[in-house]
């Protein structure tokens, strides 16, 4: 370690890559003695990588095991070169770094049943010996062994940075699938995943307009809400469940929503569904935001607080409730994440719990993540 540097300041590295599969986002952050910022990065998936996790997760009862574990590895590769581009950028050296919290790749999440488990790649010891600090990845599943969903493992974080002992507040999380964190100024704390963020716009705005993301919401602005589809999108079982619960692209995928599609009789405009998709997420997100006190202030992270047609229909559905993004509280919504899994790395080396079994449901808190020297 470094004279500069004590022990009580070192950088943690925070690597997210979402069910979105749009980048990787990378961050360098120190939380003592206070939250401040080193770093970020967004780094792209190398396209081939981007399309081989893409058909892993869409056809995973058709992969091999070979296939599995040669994208755990180049997942790796492909995170440390993430991690080389944010030191070389910012000229933080490794041994000013005390660990990379690495979420990793979901290819799948099923923490419900009595064999519950969630999958991550990104090979930890891989990607320890190829950046030379230490890797705590893996952070789901000791908090599923305990009986929990494994997820959202964010509040915790949101908890220690956002949260003020005199003012309600709610964080919500648009990424591919989204999340809230209920925090009131007094009480519990709880979270949960409301369902589809962005995961149902991106895969119907490539299907029909061959663009990765429907940029700003301006195709969705441009249709009208199907009232009778949105009713029949909202009769899943997933909306009726209580939490904790938390889902993944497993479940709400293309098949899902065409299986509603083929339920109603009339063909819809493919604009017209996409209206009907944003209008989804912003009344799962509102009605769960809804459930806290009714002076809450909200605040929104993650890349769908940049859909302007989203954020709109937010305001709408939450009014009179204050709506702004997580920037006014010091960390910009795309690097919310990443920042949660820097920290989720030092309550690994400071062998603190990471998991609230308030929003989890595990029966207690939990250190969370494998540890990878290297
Ligand atoms: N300008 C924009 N207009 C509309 N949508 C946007 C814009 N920028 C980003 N997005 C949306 O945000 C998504 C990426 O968000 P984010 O990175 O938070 O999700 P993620 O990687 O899936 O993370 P998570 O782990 O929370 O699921 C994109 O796929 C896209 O749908
Ligand atoms: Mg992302």
């Amino acid at each position: 370690m470094s004279g500069a540097t004590s022990t009580n300041q070192m950088l943690y590295i925070g690597l997210m890559s979402g069910t979105s599969l749009d980048a990787i986002d990378v961050i360098a952050v120190a939380f003592s003695p206070a939250l401040r910022i080193a770093g970020t990065l967004e780094h792209p998936f190398p396209d081939r990588l981007r399309h081989q996790l893409e058909a892993l997760i869409e056809h995973a009862d058709h992969v091999s095991l070979s296939d599995v574990g040669r994208l755990d590895r180049e997942l790796a590769n492909t995170y440390a070169d993430a991690v080389s581009a944010l030191l070389s950028e910012t000229g933080i050296r490794p041994d000013e770094v005390a660990a990379i919290g690495c979420h990793g790749q979901t290819v799948w999440h099923q923490p419900d049943d009595d064999a519950g488990f969630t999958m991550q790649l990104g090979n930890g010891a891989a990607l320890a010996a190829l950046t030379g600090i230490p890797v705590v990845n893996d952070f789901r599943n000791a908090d599923i062994a305990l009986g929990g969903q494994g997820a959202p493992l964010v509040p915790a974080f949101h908890q220690a940075v956002f949260a003020d002992p005199t003012i309600n507040r709610v964080i919500v999380n648009i990424g591919g699938i989204a999340n809230v964190t209920l925090m009131p100024a007094a009480g519990q704390v709880t979270g949960y995943d409301t369902g589809p963020g962005n995961t149902l716009l991106d895969r119907w705005c490539a299907q029909h307009l061959g663009k990765p993301y429907d940029d700003d919401g301006t195709w969705a602005a441009s249709g009208e809400t199907d009232d009778a589809l949105l009713e029949t999108l909202l009769t899943d079982n997933y909306f009726a469940m209580d939490p904790p619960k938390s889902t993944g692209r497993e479940y709400f995928n293309q098949e899902w929503l065409q299986r509603y599609l083929n339920s109603v009789d009339e063909e819809r405009q493919p604009a017209d569904v996409q209206a009907t998709l944003a209008e989804l997420t912003a009344v799962t997100v509102s009605r769960a935001v809804q459930n806290s006190a009714a002076d809450s202030e909200v605040y929104l992270c993650g890349g769908g607080a940049r859909n302007a047609d989203l954020l709109q229909r937010l305001s709408r559905h939450l009014a009179p409730l204050p709506v702004a993004t997580t920037g006014t509280l010091g960390i910009e919504p795309d690097w919310v994440e990443a920042a949660a899994f820097a920290w989720l790395a030092r309550a690994r080396l400071h062998s603190e719990p990471g998991n609230i079994p308030s929003v989890t449901g595990a029966s207690r808190p939990a250190v969370l993540g494998a540890l990878h020297a290297p």
